[in-house]
């Protein structure tokens, strides 16, 4: 075995929270999602999937069967997770609309993608080049309107009219609860390995202060637990 499973098998062992969560199946989706432009380029963004592997790491942990549905990252596969790599905001959505379970939405998918993929690389002109974009799939949204009895988890990344913004995804996408990021907050966003998120459900809100990915992911699994039960 790895060194890194060994030492999260001893963890396990030691911890003192029970499997609390065994015999439940859930699904996270993390990462970036791919759009391709031709076979040479992609339109994509910045996320790095860290907080969405935090997420399932921390689920499995309390002995969750847990699916990864995963954009590209860079990251090593949580020790007793089922993932699955994906490219594009399609086929995250075939994935997790085959895996639906009660579900953490970390990913950060693409809204549009190339109407076409140009199946061989584009070569450069004179003028400008105008490359039209369609919608993909709201991956949340949808599976927001056919959740019935499911729990959805829903991540919000905001730089202005944060809490407005996520108070209406909130609704729109029929989450239980959502995670709010501020790009504003130092120490929140891309790449690094803290955050400062508020949780936001309709009862209300519940800021907590700057903390590891690990440990915002622990609350996060506190919260989706204490609904379960
Ligand atoms: N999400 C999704 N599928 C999409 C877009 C977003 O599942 N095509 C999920 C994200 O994983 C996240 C939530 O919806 O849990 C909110 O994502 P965000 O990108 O903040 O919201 P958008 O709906 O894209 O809204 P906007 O672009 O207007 O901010």
């Amino acid at each position: 075995a790895e060194p890194a499973d060994i030492v999260a098998f001893v963890e396990d062992l030691l911890s003192e929270k029970k499997k609390s969560l065994r015999g439940k199946r859930l699904i996270v989706t993390a990462g970036a999602t791919i759009e391709a432009i031709d076979p040479v380029r992609f339109i994509s963004n910045h996320s790095t999937g860290k907080m969405g592997y935090a997420i399932a790491e921390a689920l499995a942990r309390r002995g969750a069967e847990v699916v990864l549905i995963s954009g590209r990252t860079s990251l090593p596969t949580p020790t007793g997770v089922r993932r699955i790599d994906v490219l594009s905001a399609q086929e995250m959505y075939e994935a997790s609309v085959r895996e639906f379970a009660t579900a953490v939405m970390c990913a950060a998918v693409a809204d549009y993608t190339p109407e076409e993929v140009a199946p061989t690389k584009l070569k450069k002109g004179d003028g400008e080049l105008t490359i039209r974009l369609k919608r993909t799939h709201d991956i949340a949204a949808e599976l927001g309107a056919h959740k019935a009895g499911r729990i959805l988890v829903g991540f919000a990344l905001e730089t202005d009219h944060e809490e407005a913004n996520a108070e209406g995804k909130l609704q729109r996408k029929n989450f239980d609860f959502i995670v709010l990021n501020s790009l504003r907050d130092a120490g929140a966003g891309f790449g690094v390995d803290t955050n400062k998120v508020t949780l936001i459900d309709r009862a209300g809100r519940e800021e907590l202060p700057l903390l590891s990915k690990a440990e915002t992911a622990e609350k996060i699994a506190d919260k989706i637990e204490s609904i379960l039960k």
